[in-house]
Parts: structure tokens; sequence; C-alpha cells
């Protein structure tokens, strides 16, 4: 499954947020016309990620038991519910339910300060 099977799915170029609003990782809804798209957007050493908010483990948003989903070193992303970890920067599983799994990408390009769901590879 990629992000772009989720009906609600946005279309490219729409706003998500301003850059300077995601320190460390930020759960945010992307409004669509047909509904509610989640997203989580991770701040790396590599530049801002997004995925699905959805873990494949149960497809719980990561966040749903609390915010702090993101280590200290910003390298892990682990589930607020059952610990599945997955690498901040690619999104794949790296331990517990996360084995095996990843998270589904999403593209994002940054212009002006403000983040956009992007057509390509990831900023
Ligand atoms: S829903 Fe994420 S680990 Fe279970």
């Amino acid at each position: 499954m990629t992000w772009t099977d989720y009906s609600s799915a946005p279309e490219v170029g729409t706003p998500i947020c301003a850059r300077a609003a995601v320190r460390g990782a930020l759960a945010v809804a992307v409004e669509t016309a047909s509904g509610a798209f989640p997203l989580l957007l991770v701040e790396t050493a590599a530049g801002v990620r997004a995925y699905v908010n959805a873990c494949p483990h149960q497809y719980l948003p990561l966040d749903h038991r609390g915010p702090q989903v993101l280590s200290i070193d910003g390298r892990r992303l682990t589930c607020s519910n059952h610990e599945a970890q997955f690498d901040a920067e690619s999104g794949e599983g790296v331990a517990g339910h996360g084995l095996g799994c990843h998270l589904d990408a999403v593209p994002v390009h940054e212009a002006d300060g403000m983040l956009r769901i992007g057509a390509g590879p990831q900023a």
C-alpha cells in the first residue's frame, strides 16, 4: 500500500504547514475533499520526512497513546501503542512489531518556508 491508495490522499501541492512548525515529530491532519489525511512529519538530519500516520501493526496513529514518538537522537520512531520501531529517515521497520514492515512515505517539498505535498522523492 502506498500513500496514494488512501481515499483522503491530498493532491500534489496541497499545503501542510509551516516548515518552522516541525520540531521533532509532528502529527497533522491535512484536510481534503475526501476527509482528513493523517500525516506524521519528522525532522531528521536529512530533512523533513513525512509518513502516513498509521502504524502497519494495527493501523493506529503512531502518537495514539502519546506524542513522544521520536527518539532523543532523532533517528528512530517508536509507535506509542505497542512500541514498533522505525527508522526516522527511511520509515523501515527496525524492531518489534515494525520488523518486516515500513511506514508509508509521503513526498513533501518546501518552498517559501511552507511544506507541501510533493510529487516525487521527499525533500
Ligand atoms: S499499532 Fe503500532 S505497534 Fe501496534
